[in-house]
């Protein structure tokens, strides 16, 4: 059975509408990434997840366990890591971690346990007389993943726990989430980087506009959004000759010239079923004659990627 199920999630804001018959099944033990651009539901989905906010419509069950109905049940058995910490004035880490841990009913030497516990996971130790709000953000984001540990959850949400961390933060945080996937907890995390959590989730789904427009392995996913890939080329003259050259090439969709100061930049969008090879581009503009001044790749155009999968779903 899956432990995290949503059946036609729904959720308005007004008028706007937020999670649009959202489908999502997450298997136990799992490391699911959920990837979508800022706006597409997806703290909306883990609030919703995490007993906070309320579906307008359809259901989610945690672990057999409906949303809104079996609250009380549900609670011991989620942690909810938020995009922000909050600000906590005057309070030491130590401190932080104990009130929390009280919260959970956790009392007496098994809460000195329980924290020294979760500090010792989270590479906090050394840190446990510091003050909250002074604490980088990496560190804090480490200290918020610390506090939903002690009372020992089956389940994770994380929203965007990586967002605004500096490169080595960032692989702190991947370290400390395998091994609590080694540990045995199921973990959701959300991100709008898919090769973010290429390394660390083995399923995804992806969530467009309130719609999840893919679901499947972390393998499958990359496959998919490697099509969506765009490409970023500047030759020293004769731009439009080199925009026509490879608008002509076989697997590329679409060409377009953008000035930016003196400089034009040729965006190629590539044919998302047969992709043009990423090496195919320099090597055909230099065997014509142009001299390169800049090859690198753009953005997953990630909507473009995932379309095709779109029509699957919704039919
Ligand atoms: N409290 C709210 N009131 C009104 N609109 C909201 C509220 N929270 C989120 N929204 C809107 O709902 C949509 C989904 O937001 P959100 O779940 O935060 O997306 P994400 O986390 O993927 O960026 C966005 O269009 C956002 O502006
Ligand atoms: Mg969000």
């Amino acid at each position: 059975m899956a432990i995290i199920e949503t059946i036609n999630l729904t959720r308005t804001y007004g008028d706007l509408v937020a999670l649009d018959n959202l489908n999502l099944v997450v298997e136990r033990g799992a490391c699911f990434g959920f990837i979508g651009p800022n706006g597409a539901g997806k703290t909306t989905t883990i609030r919703i997840l995490s007993t906070l906010l309320k579906p307008t419509w359809g259901e989610a069950r945690i672990d057999g366990l409906t949303i809104g109905y079996q609250n009380s049940l549900i609670r011991p058995i989620i942690g909810y890591v938020p995009d922000f910490i909050g600000t906590y004035d005057d309070m030491l880490v130590s401190e932080y971690l104990e009130f929390f841990a009280a919260c959970y009913g956790i009392h007496g030497s098994k809460r000195r346990g329980v924290v020294a516990e979760a500090l010792e996971l989270t590479d906090l130790t050394s840190k446990a007389g510091a003050q909250v709000d002074g604490l980088s953000r990496g560190m804090s984001q480490r200290l918020s993943i610390a506090r939903v540990l002690l009372h020992d959850p089956q389940v994770l949400l994380m929203d965007e726990p990586a967002s605004g961390l500096d490169p080595r933060a960032r692989i702190e945080i991947r370290e400390l989430l395998k091994e609590l996937h080694r540990l045995g907890k199921t973990i959701l995390i959300s991100s709008h980087i898919l090769s973010e959590l290429s390394e660390i989730c083995d399923t995804v789904g992806i969530i467009e506009q309130g719609k999840l427009c893919f679901s499947g392995s972390m393998q499958k996913a990359l496959e998919a959004a490697e099509a969506g890939v765009e490409y970023e080329v500047s030759v020293e003259q004769r731009s439009t000759e080199a925009a026509q050259l490879l608008t002509s090439a076989d697997g590329v969709a679409n060409v377009k010239i953008i000035r930016t100061g003196g400089t034009e930049v040729l965006h190629i969008t590539v044919d998302q079923q047969r992709p043009i090879a990423a090496s195919e581009i320099p090597a055909r503009l230099v065997t014509a004659g142009f001299r390169l001044t800049l090859f690198r790749r753009g953005q997953v155009n990630l909507e473009a990627a995932f379309m095709h999968h779109t029509r699957g779903v919704v039919a």
